[in-house]
C-alpha cells in the first residue's frame, strides 16, 4: 500500500548519496534497511516508519557537512512533506534521524521509540562484524588515519567533540566504539545478531596483533 512512497524514497536516497563515501553510501542504506526489516519482523513496530527511517537516516551525515547536525533531519522532513505523508509519520521519522547517531549517545537521548531502537540496532550492526571492519578502514583511510600505532593508546573516555574529530588509529576505533556496540543493542533480536559479529572482530584483532608482533 505504501509501495509508491517507498520507491520514491529509495530513488531520492540513491540519487542524493550517489557520490557518498563508501562507508555511508546507498549500499549501507540498503543493508540497514534489510536488517531493520528483519529485526522488525521479530520486534514489531510501525513498518512504514522503520522503512523510511532506515532509508533516510544518513541522508546528510553531519560528518560530511561541516558538522551540521540539523541538515539531515531538515532534508528528510522537506522530502517527506513533498510526498504528502501524515504529519505524525513525518515527525516520527525526523525524530529518529535526529537521535540515531552514536555521537548523540554522549549527550544522552531525548527521544525514544521502538522504531528508533530497531533502526539504531540495524545501523549499529552494520558498524560491526566483517562489514563493520571494512567500513572502519574505509573511514580511517578517508581521514588519512594510521591503521595502528602502538604508541597511541585508545581514548576510552572521549567526549563528543573529540570523537567527532576522529583523529585516532583505526585499530583504536575498535576499542573506542565498535567493541562497545554489542552491549548497546536496544532489542534482543539486535543483541543476538550482534554476538557473532562481535566475536569476529575479536578474532580479527587477535590475528592482527599476531601478524604485527611476528
Ligand atoms: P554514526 O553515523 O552512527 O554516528 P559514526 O559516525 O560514529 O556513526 O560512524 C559511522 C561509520 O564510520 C562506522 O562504520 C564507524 O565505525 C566509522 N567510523 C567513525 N569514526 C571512525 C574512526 N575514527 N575510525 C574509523 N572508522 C570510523
Ligand atoms: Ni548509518
Amino acid at each position: 500500500m505504501h509501495q509508491l512512497v517507498i520507491e520514491q524514497t529509495k530513488n531520492f536516497v540513491k540519487k542524493t548519496l550517489a557520490e557518498a563515501e563508501a562507508g555511508h553510501d546507498y549500499w549501507h542504506i540498503l543493508r540497514v534497511l534489510k536488517t531493520a526489516e528483519k529485526i522488525s519482523e521479530q520486534e514489531g513496530g510501525n513498518k512504514l516508519v522503520v522503512i523510511l527511517s532506515a532509508l533516510l537516516h544518513d541522508i546528510a551525515d553531519a560528518k560530511f557537512h561541516n558538522g551540521d547536525e540539523s541538515l539531515g533531519p531538515k532534508i528528510a522532513e522537506e522530502f517527506l512533506f513533498s510526498l504528502s505523508l501524515q504529519p505524525d509519520i513525518i515527525n516520527h521519522v525526523v525524530k529518529i534521524i535526529e537521535n540515531i547517531s552514536f555521537k548523540n549517545t554522549f549527550s544522552g537521548a531525548n527521544f525514544d521509540s521502538l522504531e528508533l531502537q530497531i533502526v539504531q540496532d540495524a545501523d549499529r550492526l552494520d558498524a560491526i562484524g566483517a562489514i563493520g571492519i571494512a567500513r572502519a578502514f574505509v573511514y580511517g583511510g578517508y581521514k588519512n588515519n594510521p591503521i595502528y600505532d602502538p604508541d597511541l593508546p585508545p581514548n576510552l573516555s572521549m567526549d563528543k567533540a573529540t570523537y567527532k574529530k576522529g583523529n585516532t588509529s583505526t585499530i583504536n576505533h575498535f576499542y573506542e566504539k565498535l567493541l562497545k556496540l554489542k552491549e548497546m543493542m536496544n532489542t534482543s533480536t539486535g543483541r543476538s545478531l550482534a554476538e557473532q559479529r562481535h566475536q569476529f572482530m575479536l578474532d580479527f584483532l587477535s590475528q592482527f596483533y599476531r601478524e604485527w608482533d611476528i
